[in-house]
């Protein structure tokens, strides 16, 4: 197997992304990965071993006994929460993720309270937090960044594993998780991800979820992608090729309407707006037709869903929210359970949790 310690930094940077996948694996893992970066290290059986192991440890935590094994399972391990960048729900997640494994955490949530305020690199601090953790949950503005402290702590005397919690503009691989074992709950009993239509709407442009979870689809059969988003904010190009290699049905649209009456899952996101180059530049464009409210919901399938990887603003109204097919809240729970699948199989618990008596 291919380990980060038999290549250099600009060899390894330069590779394309489905090719870095064997140096970011578990060795003894089967394909499951020991970083977690990008959305191109999982495919379809590494989907599916996680979702069914996220199935199982929810079941599992029902009962008390269940719980306090789960709570043993890790308990041995302490993660650090080194979070440069806003967080609610993937800092809250990946938290209680680590409380249901047992696993001690500590955190940095603003850099103005490390000591990078005081001039230390990244390099540096990460390596402080590899002295006295087990592994490494980051989430930063700079892209490419949990991938550079992935091979510097691969080559140093204390590699552990990092999970990339969000990387600037560009990867949310935790996310598309969440989202992936979202979609499967949700069609479990409707067929399954294969053949169902996903629209993804609102900023498409800066949004990390999207490519995250674009890419992640792709390994499902025949599922078509519809991107709608207004003409600035449009899905970039870089997404549009992979869907073009992978011969993916994929159409771009600037009408919400006609998307949602095809849709099975509308996947609406936030307008990205900290990312502006000049302040203010997000509130000049015309955002109004892509809003998700009272005549989308009319026109949205019986079985069809609605998805947000939230915080929302006004893209989607409140008035959804009670409604059956509204997955928002859901879908940030399920976030606890696929992190925490995760975690385990970064450690190479899964296959005692999936075979314990509980
Ligand atoms: C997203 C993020 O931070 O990329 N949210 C999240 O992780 N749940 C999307 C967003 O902030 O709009």
């Amino acid at each position: 197997m291919a380990r980060l310690t038999d290549i250099g930094w600009n060899e390894f940077h330069a590779l394309p992304l489905e090719a870095k996948r064997p140096y970011l694996e578990r060795v003894e893992g089967g394909g499951m990965p020991y970083h977690t970066l990008f959305a191109q290290q999982f495919d379809r059986p590494i989907l599916e071993r996680l979702c069914a192991l996220a199935n199982r440890i929810r079941f599992i935590n029902k009962s008390k006994e269940g719980a306090l094994y789960l709570k043993s399972v890790l308990a041995h391990k302490r993660a650090m929460l080194y979070f440069s960048q806003p967080s609610s729900r993937t800092f809250l997640s990946h938290l209680a993720a680590c409380q249901i494994l047992g696993v001690t955490t500590g955190s940095v949530r603003d850099a103005a309270t490390s000591s990078e305020f005081k001039g230390e690199s990244h390099e540096d601090s990460i390596r402080t937090f590899s002295s006295y953790f087990d592994m490494i949950i980051m989430r930063s503005p700079e892209q490419g960044l949990a991938e550079k402290m992935s091979w510097e702590l691969s080559n140093s005397s204390r590699p552990i594993p990092i999970l990339n919690a969000g990387s600037g503009k560009d990867q949310h691989p935790t996310q598309a998780l969440l989202d992936i074992y979202t979609l499967f709950r949700s069609f479990e009993n409707k067929g399954g991800i294969d053949g169902k239509t996903v629209v993804f709407c609102g900023d498409l442009m800066r949004g990390r979820t999207v490519r995250s979870l674009s890419y992640l689809l792709t390994n499902f059969k025949d599922v078509r992608q519809v991107f709608v988003a207004p003409q600035e904010l449009r899905v970039p190009d870089d997404v549009i090729a992979v869907l073009e290699e992978k011969g993916v049905d994929f159409k771009v649209s600037d009408d919400l309407q006609a998307a949602v009456r095809t849709a099975d899952a509308v996947y609406m996101t936030r307008i990205q707006d900290e990312w502006d180059e000049s302040k203010g530049a997000s509130a000049k464009i015309d955002t109004s037709r892509f809003k998700f409210g009272a005549e989308e919901l009319k026109l949205l399938p019986a079985d069809g869903i609605i998805m947000h990887p939230l915080p929302r603003r006004d893209e989607i109204a409140t008035c959804c929210d009670h409604d059956p097919r509204a997955m928002y809240w859901r879908q940030m729970r399920n976030g606890m359970w696929i992190r925490a699948a995760l975690i385990a199989s970064t450690f190479g618990f899964e296959k005692s949790i999936m075979e314990c008596g509980y």
